[in-house]
C-alpha cells in the first residue's frame, strides 16, 4: 500500500468577474478520512474542490500535502500528488466495454515487440477488472459489455472503480449519487466508506443529510464562499447544519412552516 497523505488547503480565494466563489477558505482532510462538503447552491463547493484538482487556479492561499506546500497549476499537477476527480460518465467511453474503461490509457499489454505493436490482452484486463470490482463490492452483470448499456449506477461505480485502480491518496467526489435509485446509492455509498479501508481521504459533496451522515467522518459547510463551520458528524445534527448553511433565520422560518403544515394536517 502506497504512502498516504493529510491534506491542507489554506486561505483559498477565488473570484469570477464579481463574483467572489470563495473567501480565504481553510480545508483539512485527514488521512484515510471521508469530509462531507456541504452549502447551499453556489456556496462555491464546485470550485473548491475544482482547485484542488487542478481545474481552477486560486487567485489566492496554499496547498500542503503532509506539511509541504505543493503547486496545483493544472490536472496533471493533481494527478502527480495522487489526488483523483471522480466525474460520473463524463470521462467513461461510451463504446468501449468495463474493462476497457478501468484500464483506459494503461492497458496491460500482452507483447510489446519493438516498442511498436502493443496487444491488449483482453481476457487478462477483463479478468483484473472482474477481481478488482468484485473486491470493491461491485457486480456487474457483464464486464465485456459496453459502458453506454449500464445503468447510472453501475457507470458510477466503474468511474470510481477507474479512479481507485490508479491507487490514489486522494479523492474528490462531486455529487456521487445525484441521480441514483435507492439501491444504487447504498452501493455507492458503501463502495464511499471501503475507501477508508483503504486510508483513501475523501472529500465528497452532497445536498443530502442522509447521505453525509451515512458516510462522513467530519463536515465542511460553505456559505456564499465562506467556510461557516467543521463539525464532527457525531457532534452535530441536520438542524444545526442547516442553520450554518442558509443562517438562523431563513433555517427557522423554514422549520415554522413546516411545523405549522404538520398542525394543518392533524386538523
Ligand atoms: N466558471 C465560472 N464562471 C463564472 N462564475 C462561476 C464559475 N464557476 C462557478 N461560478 C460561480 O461561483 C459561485 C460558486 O459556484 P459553485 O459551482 O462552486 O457552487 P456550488 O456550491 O458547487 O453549488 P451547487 O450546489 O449548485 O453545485 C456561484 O456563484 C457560481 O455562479
Ligand atoms: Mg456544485
Amino acid at each position: 500500500m502506497s504512502h498516504r497523505s493529510k491534506l491542507e488547503m489554506r486561505g483559498i480565494s477565488k473570484s469570477f468577474g464579481h463574483v467572489q466563489a470563495l473567501d480565504k477558505v481553510d480545508l483539512t482532510l485527514e488521512e484515510g478520512e471521508v469530509l462531507g462538503l456541504i452549502g447551499d447552491n453556489g456556496a462555491g463547493k464546485s470550485t473548491l474542490v475544482k482547485i484542488l484538482s487542478g481545474v481552477y487556479q486560486a487567485d489566492e492561499g496554499k496547498i500542503y500535502l503532509n506539511g509541504e506546500q505543493i503547486k496545483i497549476d493544472e490536472p496533471n499537477d493533481a494527478f502527480a500528488h495522487g489526488i483523483r476527480m471522480v466525474y460520473q460518465d463524463l470521462l467513461l467511453c461510451g463504446h468501449i466495454d468495463v474493462a476497457g474503461n478501468i484500464f483506459l490509457g494503461r492497458e496491460l499489454s500482452e507483447n510489446n515487440i519493438g516498442g511498436f505493436l502493443k496487444t491488449l490482452d483482453q481476457s487478462e484486463m477483463v479478468q483484473k477488472s472482474k477481481e478488482f470490482l468484485q473486491e470493491l463490492g461491485i457486480n456487474l452483470p457483464s464486464y465485456k459489455t459496453q459502458v453506454r448499456n449500464l445503468s447510472g449506477g453501475q457507470k458510477q461505480a466503474v468511474a470510481i472503480s477507474r479512479v481507485l485502480w490508479g491507487d490514489p491518496d486522494i479523492v474528490i467526489m462531486d455529487e456521487p449519487v445525484a441521480n441514483l435509485g435507492v439501491e444504487r446509492k447504498k452501493e455507492v455509498l458503501e463502495l464511499i466508506l471501503k475507501l477508508k479501508d483503504r486510508s483513501i481521504g475523501t472529500i465528497v459533496i452532497d445536498h443530502s443529510f442522509e447521505n453525509i451522515f451515512t458516510v462522513a467522518d467530519r463536515v465542511l459547510v460553505l456559505r456564499e464562499g465562506e467556510r461557516v463551520g467543521v463539525r464532527l458528524i457525531e457532534e452535530t445534527d441536520p438542524d444545526e447544519l442547516t442553520k450554518l448553511m442558509v443562517g438562523a433565520e431563513i433555517a427557522d422560518a423554514v422549520s415554522n412552516a413546516v411545523k405549522s403544515r404538520e398542525a394543518n394536517k392533524g386538523e
